[in-house]
């Protein structure tokens, strides 16, 4: 297929396509790590070996349906990951722009190698804690360079469904993660160490696929290669005429180059809006309140009244609507733009989250389940849910912060995307359970009204950045916006130069 959006000449050959799924391997680590823990965390051997107060005060829980599971101690364990990755973006993003994003995820899957490795054979909590560590370091770096990686090779015009390939990859990641720690527990007493273990299989696939994978053109250009970055260029499009696309990231990267403050010029004015709008997308990402479903949609479904092997299930059932709806974003964000999807998404969440709250405060008492019926609606409703996130904030989450950044602050910038998912994903991580246990249904509600907010972010303050060369981002999308361009006006971009 030969495509010349922007007189960009590409074919998608079988090189690029396997550089595209390599790299996504990426994503499925991420995924992997997400839905792994609350399974582990809820095994009885992990348990007794490294928190057996926490495994005492199980067994003589209260039975209450929303507070049930509500550990602090626990709940630190899950998320300290997130907290590593947050901190290590920033020294990932500078690997990304010095060394380059090849090499960047060569480390992120060495990292995730070794954290497998040690948490597999933990015997002692802090040995444990280390892989959690380095588990989060991997995820750090690699959720900074994939993502950045796919937008920059991809083809414009499939630049949308090249970086979603990430997000496939994560819901992949957390059904795999689902399954297996659905066989490994009742694999007494070291399930939890095959569950944490088999973390290693995508790592080492993703540490072959770096080998494998091209350099970026634009991260070629940017630290003087010029040469190189013609013939990757040629090698990803598949065809000998890049000239004009070479052009474009030649240009880029002259500023580029002469930037030596990434972080620095990111604080200037008109930085902030990429700034604003990555770090913006990922907060409402997490307050879509999705990882309230993916780390605890076995509790969930306890709570409504489903025991603990078909709460399992049902779980799995989130996951597969969660990995087929993805496919629905790949193949329709490059056609109708990031906008709309974004928008439909807002309705159908804010639905069926004021639904499943109204079931749960007018059905589910602090005791006692919900009928039959009912509980299969909350099924339904949280799969109508999971199903919207996935072909709208999930993805998008990723690609809109990817591609808006011009090319001298794109790592910098994307460092805070990585980072402020991380920020609330361990938040949500943390406090969800507790604040299950304190608002009860009211807990929908309150997701519902951050859904309403995103939507009216998107209507008022979100570009639509469908079709436009990531190089040509500044000029054709936020110089043109009638809010952002006040960012331009007599500051058309004033960088700090060396
Ligand atoms: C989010 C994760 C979430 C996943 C669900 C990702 O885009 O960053 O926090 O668990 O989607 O599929």
């Amino acid at each position: 297929m030969t495509n010349a959006g922007e007189n960009f000449k590409s074919k998608i050959t079988a090189y690029v396509l396997a550089c595209w799924i390599l790299a996504a391997f990426g994503g499925l680590m991420f995924g992997y790590d997400i839905g792994i823990s609350g399974g582990v965390t809820g095994m009885d051997d992990f348990l007794i070996k490294f928190f057996p107060k926490v495994h005492e005060r199980k067994l003589h829980a209260k039975e209450n349906n929303y507070c049930k599971y509500d550990d602090q101690l626990l709940q630190l364990f899950t998320s300290s990951l997130y907290l590593a990755a947050l901190v290590a973006s920033f020294g990932a993003s500078k690997a990304c722009s010095k060394l380059g994003r090849k090499p960047t995820i060569l480390m992120a899957s060495a990292f995730f190698i070794a954290g497998a490795a040690l948490s597999a054979t933990a015997e002692h909590k802090w040995i444990l804690i280390l892989g959690r560590i380095l588990f989060g370091i991997g995820v750090g770096f690699g959720n900074e360079a994939v993502p950045v990686f796919l937008t920059e090779i991809a083809p414009v015009q499939h630049r949308g469904a090249v970086n979603i390939l990430f997000q496939l990859f994560v819901t992949i990641g957390i059904l795999i993660a689902n399954l297996v720690n659905y066989g490994t527990s009742t694999m007494h007493p070291n399930g939890w160490r095959a569950s944490l273990g088999l973390a290693a299989v995508p790592a080492v696939i993703l540490f072959v696929g770096s080998l494998v994978i091209t350099e970026t053109p634009a991260s070629l250009v940017e630290r003087g290669k010029d040469a190189d970055g013609k013939a990757a260029l040629k090698k990803i499009r598949g065809v000998d005429d890049v000239d004009a696309e070479y052009e474009q990231i030649k240009i880029a990267s002259e500023t580029a180059r002469q930037v030596q403050k990434p972080f620095r010029n990111l604080m200037k004015k008109a930085s902030m809006p990429p700034l604003i709008i990555a770090i913006v997308m990922q907060v409402f990402q997490q307050f879509t309140g999705i990882n309230a479903v993916m780390f605890y949609a076995p509790v969930l479904f306890q709570t409504v009244g489903f025991k603990a092997d078909a709460s399992l299930l049902s779980a799995v059932i989130t996951g597969l609507v969660n990995v087929s709806s993805t496919f629905v974003s790949i193949f329709t964000v490059d056609k109708l733009g990031r906008r709309k999807l974004l928008l439909q998404a807002c309705v159908q969440m804010f639905i069926s989250q004021m639904a499943i709250g109204g079931i749960l405060l007018f059905h589910l008492g602090e005791t006692g389940t919900l009928n039959k019926n009912l509980g299969i609606v909350v099924v339904v409703l949280v799969c109508t849910f999971v199903m919207s996130f996935a072909w709208s904030w999930g993805p998008l989450g990723w690609l809109v912060p990817s591609e808006t950044f011009p090319l001298e602050t794109r790592t910098a910038g994307f460092a805070f995307a990585v980072s402020s998912n991380m920020l609330f994903t361990f938040l949500i991580a943390q406090v969800f359970l507790s604040m299950l246990c304190h608002m009860r249904a009211y807990i929908f509600f309150f997701f519902s009204a951050w859904i309403l907010v995103m939507g009216l972010f998107v209507v008022f303050l979100l570009p639509e950045t469908k079709g436009v060369p990531i190089d040509l981002m500044v000029e054709r999308v936020w110089k043109q916006h009638p809010v952002w361009k006040r960012f331009f006006s007599n500051d058309p971009r004033s960088y700090e130069m060396a």
